[in-house]
């Protein structure tokens, strides 16, 4: 993950890790899981482990926070020797989420916030106040879900939870294994998108497993690519791990998956978004329309008091009415700058939109991208990556045309 460089960079609050010949032998297996791992991730680096399934990734995260105590080897946080800690100590400062959220079915969203802060003999008010915090910052309304249960929650709203508990004692590290593996599609990209928002805010260092490579080289600064026996094959940067494959084993690996990820390094910050015409809530429809005529739109977007979209109405829609109403479309095509071409041509093929709002994670509304944009850019890559394809070319007009621009 890149940060905007005319933005000043946020403190780093990550820790560095450090694995010095790592290697995991569990108890009647004749192959070592993981025979010795070399591995250095700097502070506030983002890591995503990729690999075929068994070849260690689990076990390597594991060992990181103790979970799984390494059978030789030595583990580093910030150049402090952790092997020999106190475990529970050293999980408060390492925060992990599973694929599943993990948390607990009888517990309230607060209370399940609050587990690792209770531990630590916070006092109420300063646990009340973080967990507010933490559910906004992952884009849940505190009052609307701290009183409820894990079970009355979509599997989506289940992981932005995890992910606070995870953050609660503010730790350092956080360890994340196969964390969007179970959301459908488009919640994924948008959890991946609130990961991102976090991580530019927080600077943590973290470690995420996925079966995905495409979401390695969206996460990734780094990809680290292990085949079995939690060997290295390759640590690399998503580009240069897509320009030069160490061997056969990655390109294999990267194989068909590859130009989805070369597209997948092009962000929608990236290219030109357009400015639009907004409106709010009670606004008479009569200046609103002179204000989009006058801007040349006909359509406007309906934005709440913190310019979040609401609603992308025409400006007849907006006619019918003598005010602006407060309708919220759950429908409404909207990518993060941090999302990828890849996401934003799918939000608008699900939406049948013509191009998407472009938001910041669950706040303000900064744009709006066409799907023309967006396609030309892809086509230019996909010519680039496959000179002798026309026919992927082709495919991708047949697809540049979803039924009218907006
Ligand atoms: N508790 C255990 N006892 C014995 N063998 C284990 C144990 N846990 C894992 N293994 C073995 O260690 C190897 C690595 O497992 P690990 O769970 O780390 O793989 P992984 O890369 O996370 O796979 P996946 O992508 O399927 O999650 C596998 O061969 C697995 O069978
Ligand atoms: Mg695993």
């Amino acid at each position: 993950m890149t940060a905007d460089p005319t933005e000043t960079a946020p403190e780093i609050t990550g820790a560095s890790i450090t694995l010095h010949g790592v290697q995991k032998h569990f108890r009647g297996q004749t192959e070592p899981a993981v025979a010795a791992l070399d591995l250095q991730i700097e502070a506030g680096e983002v890591v995503a482990f990729v690999g075929p399934s068994g070849c260690g990734k689990t076990t390597t995260l594991k060992m990181i926070n103790r979970l799984i105590e390494p059978t030789s080897g030595r583990i580093l946080i910030d150049g402090r020797d952790v092997t020999g800690e106190d475990p529970d100590r050293l999980r408060q400062s390492i925060g992990y989420v599973i694929q599943s959220g993990g948390l607990f079915p009888h517990w309230t969203v607060d209370r399940n916030v609050g587990a690792v802060p209770r531990l630590l003999g916070w006092d109420r008010r300063r646990i009340a106040e973080r967990t507010e915090y933490l559910l906004d910052l992952v884009g849940l309304d505190p009052a609307e879900f701290g009183g409820r249960l894990p079970k009355d929650m979509s599997g989506g709203q289940q992981q932005r939870v995890g992910v606070a508990r995870a953050l609660a004692a503010d730790p350092p590290i956080l360890l994340m294994d196969e964390p969007f593996g179970a959301v459908d599609p488009l919640t994924r990209v948008r959890l991946q998108d609130s990961l991102i928002a976090i991580h530019q805010e927080l600077r943590k260092t973290i470690v995420i497993v996925t079966h995905d490579f495409e979401e390695a080289t969206k996460l990734g600064d780094k990809v680290l690519i292990l085949s079995e026996g939690g060997h290295v094959e390759q640590y690399a940067s998503p580009a240069e791990i897509l320009a030069s494959p160490a061997n056969d084993f990655v390109a294999e690996f990267i194989g068909s998956g590859a130009t989805l990820a070369q597209l997948s390094l092009t962000r929608v910050e990236d290219v030109d978004f357009e400015p639009v015409t907004t409106a709010r809530v009670g606004e008479p429809s009569g200046s609103v329309i002179a204000r989009a005529r006058a801007a040349g739109s006909d359509w406007v977007v309906v934005i709440d008091d913190d310019d979040a979209p609401l609603a992308w109405p025409s400006l007849a829609e907006i006619a019918s009415t003598g005010e602006v109403a407060g309708f919220t479309d759950p429908r409404l095509p909207v990518v993060a700058p941090s999302s990828t071409l890849n996401d934003a041509l799918d939000q608008m093929l699900a939406a049948s939109q013509g191009g998407a709002l472009v938001a910041v994670p669950g706040g303000r509304l900064l744009g709006w991208v066409r799907i023309g944009t967006i396609m030309e850019v892809i086509r230019g890559q996909l010519e680039a990556a496959n000179p002798d394809e026309p026919g992927y070319v082709e495919f991708a007009e047949a697809e540049a045309d979803p039924g009218g621009e907006r």
